[in-house]
């Protein structure tokens, strides 16, 4: 394992979704000790689905007291949950029909609904769980795409640049589709935020995103550092092949 400041890097993919599944796992049950609670939000697409199916499995399982665990979502396709696209499918799919997660407290972002419905019912359970104020998550995992986006903020969208709501439903030019997204008042108000990237396909932009000096909406995920909290970047090899050594020596050697 390779590691800096808040980038590690992992000899293959599954290697990397172990050390994911196992950090999850640790910031969870840290949360649990501390406050009793435990709130989440996923993401979607490929990247994560091994994470979690390690996350569900022994010792994970085991470890984790999954009455004190809340679970969001960072974003949703509007597609109905048995849909192959539908982000809670796959989490559902791959963990949360493996741990005896209480059925109110999983909170998802209802697909089947137009995204400007979902969008505020999802801020509605949002604001029943945190009150009033900025939701502030006990970890957030996140992807990226090659286009820099995260969660689903899109770089040139206004969604990138809402300041107030904590969830936004949208039209998204680059996909043809809609929507639903928590937005960079949330993700920057978490706790920990865990990006996983994997495979040579995200190379050049996690390359562009770690040697962004200042964050950019260009590329929206250079923007999420959280105020008061971590961001640790979790990649293979081939995902981090691109990263510049400029940015100084890897933390500890392999
Ligand atoms: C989504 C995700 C999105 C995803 C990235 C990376 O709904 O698609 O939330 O932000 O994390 O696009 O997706 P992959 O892991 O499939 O490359």
């Amino acid at each position: 394992m390779n590691s800096r400041a808040n980038v590690s890097v992992w000899n293959s993919a599954e290697q990397l979704a172990q050390s994911a599944a196992e950090t999850m796992s640790t910031f969870m049950r840290w949360a649990i000790e501390e406050r009793k609670n435990c709130s989440i939000a996923l993401a979607g697409g490929e990247t994560p689905r091994r994470v979690y199916q390690v996350l569900a499995t022994d010792p994970h399982r085991s470890l984790i007291d999954w009455d004190c665990v809340h679970l969001f979502f960072g974003d949703e396709r509007m597609v109905p949950p048995e849909d192959p696209a539908s982000n809670y499918g796959m989490v559902h799919q791959e963990l949360l029909s493996r741990v005896p997660v209480p059925a109110d407290h999983i909170h998802r972002i209802h697909g089947e609904h137009s995204a400007m419905d979902a969008a505020m019912e999802y801020e509605g359970e949002l604001v029943k769980f945190f009150g009033g104020a900025m939701p502030r998550f006990d970890l957030i995992t996140l992807g990226v795409g090659e286009d820099g986006h995260t969660a689903s903020l899109f770089p040139h969208t206004a969604a990138v640049s809402e300041q107030t709501k904590r969830v936004v439903g949208y039209f998204v030019p680059q996909l043809n589709s809609w929507r639903v997204t928590l937005t960079l008042p949330v993700l920057l108000n978490a706790r920990v935020i865990l990006f996983l990237a994997a495979g040579t396909r995200k190379a050049e932009i996690v390359g562009r995103i770690q040697s962004a000096v200042t964050p950019s909406a260009d590329l929206p995920a250079s923007m999420v550092r959280p105020h008061d909290g971590t961001v640790q970047w979790m990649l293979d090899v081939e995902a981090a092949s691109l990263i510049s050594s400029s940015k100084g020596p890897w933390a500890c050697p392999p």
